[in-house]
């Protein structure tokens, strides 16, 4: 008899304790804290998330709401979006820009960062959770996360694999250059992330409709997201990096082109810049869109900022959604093809950033942020749809190729009916992530073992 209360006891304390480190891992900073002597910047978690629903975002405020954006699909050849300097998407995709550097520094300098002030309030917000992963998760000088490795095709074609310098790169034996980035969400945003995570760091899943989704979503037209990456490629390297932001990162050793478990303070580049808001005219409600950072005679890096491209439906008429024979050419991506650095764009004519897997495309990643409704881990393809790809990705007519290139929107399901337990996060991989980590907590109490060199 004692035993058992002694055990209720226990089993109490440690529930509470649980609950307490959910909080703790939920909101930390870094994945591994700054050292005590360290005196540079260090990066703070903006989680003070408005509480109070906005009011609807007027032009004033969000002026690319009110430029006449051309979204419905037009299936003539006229159809086709063409990007001309100063035109609708150009504006479009500025609007943003200046909205976004607003109250930043002209040089965007590592000692300042990105500030998530603007005018003495606090107008950008971080997603919780991401600090949780020791291997991938925010290091604590900017908040970045490790992401996908960028080869060097991806910054200059095929045609420079092999007369690049760097000792390692020949075709098949590309050298890697790991991406860093940290992505912010504006009040807009902020209230929903605010509204599905509970202080205690644990999501507020609920049912509307027969729907179950996390609090707050889907995110309200005004939201806009923004998301800044950093190469380990030098301007030596890659020589249009010349003269852009070099912030200090705590990221991966590298020993003989080969990234370490071991992280160290060294130097990334800033190499692309992606924006995505909700507009409502958007048949997937979002409109993604892309920078890439390009020396040139700019009197700030906002000005070397150069637009590739917008994307706001996946071209599901277009290869591999449909067979060669039936495609028609992509009008729900724009991309700026005067661009005057090498640009990969993504799959046939659909919009991919510099440092993005060229075989992808914006939305048709974004549209596979889905959450386990159980709160469980779901192994990526298994349980969930496959984010990142999958054999044949871009290059065959296939089922998962369909499915992949479907305009979805908040709160349909994955196209195919495939992961009926899945849950919308209208497009926010960051969501997704950190679904996936305090699912990980829960099971586990320690994040992924794993520290696999990718
Ligand atoms: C192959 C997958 C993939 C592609 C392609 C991709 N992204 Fe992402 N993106 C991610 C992942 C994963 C995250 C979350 C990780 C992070 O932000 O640290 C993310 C995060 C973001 C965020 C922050 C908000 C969020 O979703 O959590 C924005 C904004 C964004 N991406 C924009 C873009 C744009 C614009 C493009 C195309 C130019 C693009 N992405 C292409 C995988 C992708």
């Amino acid at each position: 008899m004692k035993r058992a209360i002694f055990a209720i006891v226990c089993s109490i304390a440690a529930s509470g304790a649980l609950a307490e480190s959910a909080k703790t891992e939920a909101y930390r900073n870094a994945a591994v804290p700054a050292p005590a002597s360290w005196q540079g910047p260090t990066f703070k978690l903006s989680h003070d998330y408005p509480q109070k629903k906005p009011e609807p975002c007027g032009v004033a405020e969000c002026p690319w709401l009110g430029i006449d954006l051309p979204t419905k699909t037009n299936f003539t050849d006229a159809g086709i979006p063409v990007w001309k300097d100063g035109g609708v998407y150009d504006n479009y995709i500025n609007a943003i820009l200046d909205y976004v550097k607003k109250g930043q520094t002209p040089d965007l300098n590592n000692q300042e960062g990105f500030k998530v002030q603007v005018n003495g309030k606090t107008e950008w917000f971080h997603i919780p959770w991401m600090a949780f992963d020791k291997h991938t998760g925010r290091e604590f000088v900017h908040g970045l996360t490790n992401e996908r490795t960028a080869v060097i095709t991806d910054f200059y074609g095929e045609e420079r694999l092999g007369l690049h310098s760097l000792i390692g790169a020949t075709p098949g034996n590309e050298q890697g250059f790991e991406t860093w980035a940290v992505g912010m969400y504006n009040s807009y945003g902020g209230y929903t992330i605010g509204q599905s995570w509970s202080k205690k760091g644990t999501p507020n899943i609920e049912t509307i409709n027969g729907v179950k989704a996390t609090k707050g979503m889907p995110f309200m037209q005004g939201t806009v997201v923004v998301k800044f990456l950093f190469t380990t490629a030098t301007p030596e390297e890659v020589s249009y990096l010349k003269g852009s932001p070099e912030w200090q990162a705590d990221r991966h050793v590298e020993v003989d082109n080969k990234f370490q478990c071991k992280r160290e303070v060294q130097t990334v580049r800033l190499v692309q810049v992606d924006v995505a808001v909700v507009d409502e005219r958007s048949p997937s409600r979002w409109v993604y869109g892309t920078f890439a950072y390009i020396d040139g005679k700019g009197k700030t890096v906002w000005d070397n900022l150069k637009p590739v491209g917008l994307q706001w439906g996946m071209d599901s008429w277009t290869f591999p959604a449909v067979p060669k024979a039936e495609s028609i050419p992509a009008r729900q991506s724009v991309l700026n093809k005067s661009i005057s650095a090498f640009e990969h764009y993504g799959c046939n004519g659909r919009l991919a950033g510099p440092v993005d897997n060229k075989l992808s495309s914006c939305l048709s990643c974004h549209g596979g942020a889905f959450a386990n409704t159980a709160g469980y881990t779901f192994s990526e393809g298994t349980y969930g749809p496959p984010v990142f790809g999958f054999e044949g990705l871009c290059t065959q007519y296939s089922q998962d190729n369909v499915e992949y290139f479907q305009t979805i929107q908040f709160p349909q399901g994955y196209t195919g009916g495939n992961y009926p337990d899945a849950m919308n996060m209208d497009t926010s991989l960051q969501m997704q992530i950190a679904m996936q980590e305090w699912a990980l907590f829960k099971q586990n109490g320690v994040a992924a073992a794993a520290c696999d060199i990718k």
